[in-house]
């Protein structure tokens, strides 16, 4: 800044560039830094259960100790030590970075040898910057627990390597840990992320508890992980087109959005998103939040319009909230309402409202509370305050675990009674919440019959996951969420890369042929958001944006991205990626996979596959993790970033790597059966000679009904 208090450009960069330097400088060691202490102006992850004791404790320690000479143990073995008994893990907080702002900084400010390395640390700061992350001290991106490394040790030593690494050198990231850099090649990608994977029979959340606290393993959820978070856009995006078609597929598509409500919980990380979409189509949305603080946050944001309720369990404070709905109805305006206090106690009051009525107040429905953590943190017991469950759930663990489990049977049996009775269209958010409710014996299970195994790890649920009816078709058309960030930082160069997209997609709906309706529809509602993506001010963090696109799509986008680096129009690089929640990015049995029906939804060859395939077709940096969005040990999944930097060899490697990462899935959906795979990869293979894929022969009910009756035939 100068005297007038305008920026100065070169001296901002120059400051800057100077800030970044100690990253190449790895953990500050001489001296130590001083402790910063816990800074109570940003949210801090709740205590984590203490998993260790004895030999597994001092494990722990050693663990943590080993990225620190020996004279420095004394001091640090105590400190640890205490951070472990207090936290349930060891942060090192003290190595937290305080003398520069933690922040996506411009790509030529990083002090690194080549522009793939300063792409992956503007990434990396970005997942971690306050604005951005849920948790930014604990190395917590969203989620509740998803980490971009276990402790800040890591984070430096990233840092150094990252600085030091040549385009000849490819850097291997074990769960947070830096193995090291080892010799590759210009062709390979420069850094390779697993997160959380396990020799499978130790994927159990006892043990993640155990192993994350001894420092060898971590949570990486999905795009947390892999550096690839963008911020609230992502979801806002995504619930935007699940709302659009939840309407269309279950009030039918000539409802429209003017006063449906649709009531849903979570205001935090991803949930956040739920009431921003919900008045981007045009209805009423209703999100319960139990945490005060998180639902001030969307209030001061503009994202929740109305707070309703005072936070109390008293069943009055959920009357109100109904009341409110009421008349928001009667409005019949777009309107997002936070209701304060519990969801449960806001879907009873709804059901008894109902009862009392007759009135259908509520079309749709659905939950984002974290149920992929529900017994520390992610899932608030209605019995309870806010104050109460935080303080139950660690000092209590056995009771709270009841109470959470009693507060399923009420959820789900309040849901129920609205879905049987009175209009209410209920699907699974990808949260686990069906999934947990089953766990519990809560009633959500399809009534099977006398032919169904209800032992059946594949025992149907009465309601859908939001993937088996709404988003999964849509993945079978290849469209996912693609999403690309300026290296720059510059809104400017955002805007030009929206610009691109915006003729990309008018143009693919030129060529797209009339009876192809399905992947018109989903074209015309993506035009629609990159055409009012910069109104709608959805960019925290990094510039970046979101849009779901098919392989078409992406590739074409890529490569308009690519020729404006080339000739100047756009500043700097731009790298592209997803999030794993896509067509080929996650095997996840109630969620991405869901709408699998051949058996094969529990296996986890596609997304193993896919980052293999990525890693060897260009891609900058490639991720695999356990658990991402539905819990340790219940999904498998990954993802990629590629930098493109103007060059051809840019171009060729996102036409190769996106035709792979789309069509990976595309194929698989269609051996499934799925029948907008079929139609898309078909499609594929006419505009690819070299691309051949193995087609199902349906047989037919009437075949495999007579091979059953066979049964006391001999071969
Ligand atoms: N469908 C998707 O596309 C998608 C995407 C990402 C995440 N998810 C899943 O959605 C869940 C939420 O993600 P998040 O990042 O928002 O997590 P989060 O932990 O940041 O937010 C969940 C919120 O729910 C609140 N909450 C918990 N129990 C409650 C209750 N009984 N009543 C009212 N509020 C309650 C919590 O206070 C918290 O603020 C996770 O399980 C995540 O894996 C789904």
């Amino acid at each position: 800044m100068n005297i007038a208090g305008q920026t100065n450009p070169v001296n901002d960069r120059r400051h800057e560039v100077d800030l970044l330097a100690s990253l190449a400088q790895g953990p500050p060691l001489d001296p130590l830094p001083v402790h910063p202490g816990i800074d109570a102006s940003v949210p801090h992850a709740p205590r984590r259960p203490i998993a260790l004791r004895g030999a597994e404790f001092k494990l722990a320690l050693r663990n943590a100790l080993r990225y620190f000479p020996t004279r420095l143990h004394a001091t640090l073995a105590p400190e640890f030590a205490a951070e472990l008994r207090q936290m349930g893990h060891i942060y090192m907080h003290r190595l937290r970075p305080t003398h520069y702002a933690m922040r996506a900084y411009p790509i030529d400010r990083y002090p690194a040898k080549c522009q793939q390395a300063a792409a992956v640390m503007l990434m990396v700061m970005n997942n971690l910057d306050p604005a951005v992350a849920q948790f930014p001290h604990e190395l917590v991106t969203y989620g509740g627990n998803g980490s971009v490394f276990s402790n800040w040790a890591q984070f430096h030593l990233v840092m150094q390597y990252l600085s030091q690494m040549g385009e000849d050198q490819t850097l291997v990231l074990y769960s947070g840990h830096p193995l090291g850099l080892f010799p590759s090649s210009p062709a390979a990608p420069r850094v390779v992320v697993t997160n959380g994977l396990m020799v499978a029979n130790y994927s159990t959340r006892a043990l993640y508890e155990q192993f994350y606290a001894q420092g060898v393993t971590q949570y990486g959820q999905m795009t947390a992980g892999s550096f690839c978070y963008i911020g609230p856009q992502g979801i806002v995006h995504g619930t935007t087109l699940t709302l659009l078609n939840a309407s269309r597929k279950y009030l039918g598509p000539a409802r429209g959005m003017k006063g449906v409500v649709f009531v849903s919980s979570g205001l935090g990380g991803m949930s956040g998103a739920q009431p921003k979409a919900a008045t981007i189509t045009g209805c009423v949305g209703v999100v319960a939040e139990v945490d005060g603080t998180a639902l001030r946050k969307r209030h001061a944001q503009g994202w929740v319009q109305e707070v309703v309720g005072d936070g109390s369990t008293s069943p009055a404070s959920a009357r109100a909230c109904v009341i409110a709905i009421c008349a928001a109805k009667r409005a019949g305006k777009p309107l997002s309402i936070g209701f304060h206090g519990n969801v449960v106690a806001l879907w009873e009051a709804l059901a008894a409202h109902a009862r009392e009525t007759g009135e259908v107040l509520v079309e749709l429905g659905s939950d984002q509370t974290s149920c992929h953590n529900p017994y520390l943190g992610g899932y608030y017991p209605v019995q309870l305050s806010f104050e109460e469950a935080r303080t139950m759930m660690s000092a209590e663990p056995e009771r709270f675990r009841r109470l959470v489990t009693d507060s399923f049977v009420r959820h789900a049996a309040a849901i129920g009674e609205l879905v049987a009775n009175h209009g209410l269209h209920f699907w699974d958010y990808g949260n686990s919440f069906l999934l947990e409710c089953g766990r519990a014996n809560a009633d959500v299970f399809e009534n099977v019959g006398d032919g169904g195994d209800v032992a059946s790890v594949d025992r149907p649920f009465r309601y859908p996951s939001y993937v088996q009816d709404i988003m999964g078709d849509i993945f079978s058309l290849g469209f996912g969420p693609f999403r690309w960030v300026c290296t720059s930082g510059e809104p400017a160069d955002l805007a030009v890369t929206d610009a691109i997209a915006a003729r990309v997609f008018e143009a693919l709906l030129d060529a797209c042929p009339p009876p192809d309706a399905r992947v018109a529809g989903q074209l015309h509602d993506n035009l629609r958001w990159i055409l009012e993506a910069g109104k709608n001010q959805m960019v925290v963090g990094s510039q970046s944006r979101i849009l779901y696109s098919n392989r078409r799509g992406r590739a074409a986008l890529a490569t308009g991205f690519n020729d404006a680096v080339r000739d100047g129009r756009l500043s700097a690089p731009v790298v592209i990626s997803r999030d794993h929640h896509d067509v080929s990015g996650t095997d996840s049995p109630f969620r991405e996979t869901a709408n699998i029906t051949d058996g094969s939804k529990f296996t986890a060859d596609m997304s193993t596959q896919n980052v293999i395939g990525d890693a060897f077709r260009g891609a900058t940096w490639v991720a695999l993790h356990n658990g991402g969005g539905t819990g340790w040990g219940e999904a498998s999944n990954g993802g990629f970033g590629l930098v493109m930097d103007g060059t051809p060899d840019a171009a060729a490697r996102a036409e190769s790597l996106l035709l792979w990462d789309v069509n990976n899935g595309v194929a698989r959906r269609a051996w499934g059966g799925n029948e907008n795979a079929q139609l898309t990869i078909r499609e594929e293979m006419e505009l690819n000679q070299q691309l051949r894929v193995t087609m199902p022969h349906d047989a037919s009910d009437a075949c495999i009904d007579a091979a059953m009756k066979t049964r006391g035939s001999r071969l």
